[in-house]
């Protein structure tokens, strides 16, 4: 990273204290400053050893009247584009019915994909952005926004385009990834692979035409797809230069994991139901572990996905909110902060890695994001908290006080 002095500050951060996220730990400056210098984060120390000028030299103070400053949240798993509500079959859950009844009797993901084929791109793009809106206030600076609600090439098309709208009209960072094969549309209910077919014949090849998502996804599992539709979707998507990520072994183990990594997958999600030898291959091949505590509690999940060999294995654990409207309508990060300690055993230091730099990781932006050092974005959050473990801790309450996206203030109390 740069140690060279800047010539120009528009921005100075005093009297607060950092969680910077570097090496893998919270790494904190207690009596920090922070300065700015456009749209990255120029210089970063103890106060005291400020240099003389820049006080004077900035355009800007902001006091953080000891408060904490964080790299704004990575929320690098959403499917937060879609239509219609799904209240009633929480209902039918909570009288016993179960995720994947209601899948297979056309519910679940289907009953989203209806609604959303029905709505117009511009109601999406209302809907979407209240949800957008929800995040911003929670601290989320880069978010990841999957399609996979539409499940033909029209209304896939029309969701990318509404998260391409997003990414304009709102000022954080958004990358969009194709979930195509998320389930099986009805008109193919008999011919799965002849879905296959239309995915990596036609809809993935306009996706890379349009240049409107980054990444391919895949529900790989017994009400999703199977290992060998998984890999030749992640053929074609691999040969036209898609990165790739995959929703694997979140009710069952279908080996999704190993076959991701054998593809250098970013990330793979979910993995309440990997196995070692899954997790080996993913150390092997550098691939994050997403964990979707939001999820594991919606759908009242007991088997936690295995966080003691991830630490054995040194795999990033990101956590993200999953927001979607079957098995994780939770609009809030800190609450998935708080749900992956009381869930799933992470301490808070890996639970606050897991929502900045190894979100970043996950969406192959860590040398941009998700930490702070001289270099990189000046995405960066200041918390009205005590001490960090305190966005972990009190749970419903959001203390912020600045918002900071590549050097633009976006909220302030
Ligand atoms: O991440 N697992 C598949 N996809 C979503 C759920 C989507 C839905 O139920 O609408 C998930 O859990
Ligand atoms: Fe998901």
């Amino acid at each position: 990273m740069k140690t060279l002095l800047p010539d120009k500050i528009d921005v100075l951060f005093i009297n607060g204290h950092v969680a910077t996220m570097v090496d893998n730990a919270l790494s904190i400056i207690k009596k920090a400053a922070l300065a700015v210098t456009g749209e990255t984060i120029s210089w970063v120390g103890k106060e005291k050893s400020l240099p003389q000028n820049f006080k004077t030299r900035c355009q800007k103070i902001i006091d953080c009247n000891k408060g904490w400053i964080l790299p704004g949240f990575v929320d690098c798993h959403t499917h937060l584009v879609w239509a219609g509500s799904r209240s009633q079959e929480f209902e039918m859950r909570l009288n016993g019915a179960s995720y994947e009844e209601i899948s297979k009797n056309g519910g679940g993901i289907l009953s989203t994909v209806k609604s959303t084929r029905n709505a117009s791109k511009n109601d999406l793009f209302i809907l979407a952005s209240k949800r957008v809106e929800a995040l911003l206030k929670q601290g989320i600076t880069s978010l990841e926004i999957k399609s996979g609600y539409g499940l033909d090439l029209e209304t896939e098309l029309k969701i990318l385009d509404v998260i391409r709208r997003l990414d304009e009209n709102f000022p954080l960072h958004i990358d969009a990834t194709f979930l195509g094969v998320h389930a099986l549309p009805p008109e193919y209910q008999h011919n799965p692979d002849g879905y296959i077919d239309l995915v990596t014949q036609a809809m993935l090849p306009a996706v890379k035409a349009q240049g409107i998502a980054t990444a391919v996804d895949v529900f790989c599992e017994t009400i999703g797809f199977t290992l060998p539709q998984t890999k030749k979707v992640f053929e074609t998507a691999k040969d036209l230069g898609f990165n790739i990520k995959l929703h694997a072994e979140q009710l069952s183990n279908s080996n999704g994991a190993a076959l991701a990594s054998e593809f250098n997958a970013l990330s793979c999600d979910h993995l309440e139901y990997l196995s070692l030898s899954g997790a080996k291959k993913m150390a092997q091949h550098n691939v994050a572990a997403v964990l979707l505590p939001g999820a594991f509690y919606f759908l009242k999940e007991t088997q936690k996905p295995p966080v003691d060999i991830f630490r054995n294995l040194k795999i990033p654990m990101a956590v993200s909110t999953d927001l979607n409207p079957g098995s994780s309508p939770v609009h809030s990060m800190t609450l998935i902060l708080n749900m992956a300690c009381m869930l799933f055993d992470m301490t808070c230091e890996e639970a606050l890695l897991g929502a900045t730099i190894n979100g970043a990781k996950a969406l192959g932006l860590e040398h941009s994001k998700g930490s702070i050092e001289a270099g990189k974005d000046a995405d960066l959050v200041v918390w009205d908290i005590d001490t960090p473990e305190d966005l972990c801790y009190l749970v419903g309450l959001t203390p912020i006080n600045t918002i900071m996206i590549k050097g633009n203030i976006h909220y302030t109390t």
